[in-house]
């Protein structure tokens, strides 16, 4: 008989779940028991404190509903989403635009609304005028993408976290043109603070780490025979543009407010210009770290 002990049980381990037939979850699976036992002894962790883990990982669960992803969140405060972003650009074949954070308020029902409408439904603040370009990677471009928005309001809070789920504010979808022109209105975009009344903000404050996204506003891009697109525009001149709480932040995706911008389809207001780039692919590949919440629940519920 095998004596278990703190080094052999890590092959014990692995032996047992040698005959997992999917190859994928075999790897992955065999991984994260290597990994796992090689940080258990790396920190010689006590019970107490694995008891307190599965503790936090219990409240992190009981924080998840149809409307909100306490994991989510745990994954981008740890730059596990963000090494997964990185990683998933690098697989790309063409050159394209960077991809940020998902984040755990993506809503996948948004309002589909007219190129030019404002995404502003409730709430206050200056208006601007978001437009550009989704080319190809040969910056040709793609007739009517679907590009999807969403942003927080003056508050710092998205609908999620301000409405009834039935009221939608500061998100929609649009059709680019047939030259992959898009235009839209929104809200300027102001730095906020990621959610702090769970078990990860009990977390971050632990870590004495100041909880803030630099200002920014998301998108969803995809067109058939293309990578789906994940990512966020960062304003300018935040004072947390270098130490997004989450990772989000690449330097091309920082953009200027154009207080005057002649170029604009509505130069009236203040402008964010920006041409996006999407790699071609066949298999439509998305790059989300995540999803809508409600989609989370209703899968997990059903055991899948
Ligand atoms: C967001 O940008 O919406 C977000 C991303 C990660 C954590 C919290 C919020
Ligand atoms: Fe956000």
């Amino acid at each position: 008989m095998r004596v278990i002990d703190e080094n052999t049980i890590t092959d014990a381990a692995l032996e047992q779940m040698s005959k997992t037939p999917n190859p994928r979850l075999k790897q992955i699976m065999a991984a994260l028991v290597r990994h796992l036992h090689a940080f258990t002894r790396e920190v010689d962790l006590t019970p107490e404190e694995w008891l307190e883990g599965i503790r936090f990982l219990t409240a992190v669960g009981q924080k998840c509903t149809a409307h909100r992803q306490e994991f989510i969140l745990l994954s981008d405060t740890l730059g596990l989403s963000a090494l997964i972003n990185a990683l998933h650009d690098k697989r790309a074949t063409e050159a394209a635009t960077k991809s940020s954070l998902l984040g755990p308020f993506y809503r996948q029902d948004a309002p589909m609304m007219k190129l030019g409408d404002s995404i502003i439904l409730h709430a206050e603040g200056t208006e601007v005028v978001f437009y550009g370009r989704v080319m190809d990677s040969t910056g040709k471009g793609i007739p009517h993408a679907l590009v999807q928005v969403w942003e927080p309001d003056e508050t710092g809070n998205y609908d999620l976290q301000k409405h009834d789920p039935s009221v939608m504010d500061l998100r929609g979808c649009f059709r680019a043109d047939s030259e992959g022109k898009y235009y839209f209105r929104g809200l300027c975009p102001l730095g906020y603070m990621i959610p702090m009344d769970g078990p990860v903000g009990d977390m971050i404050r632990a870590q004495k780490r100041h909880g803030y996204r630099p200002a920014h506003i998301h998108f969803v891009i995809g067109a058939p025979g293309y990578r789906e697109l994940v990512t966020a525009l960062y304003v300018a001149g935040d004072e947390h543009i270098d130490s997004d709480t989450v990772f989000g932040v690449s330097e091309s995706l920082i953009v200027p407010l154009n207080k005057k911008d002649p170029a604009s389809p509505l130069p009236h207001l203040a402008s964010i210009r920006y041409d996006f780039k999407l790699a071609a692919a066949k298999d439509q590949m998305s790059g989300r770290v995540g999803a809508d919440p409600s989609q989370i629940v209703g899968k997990a519920g059903k055991g899948a």
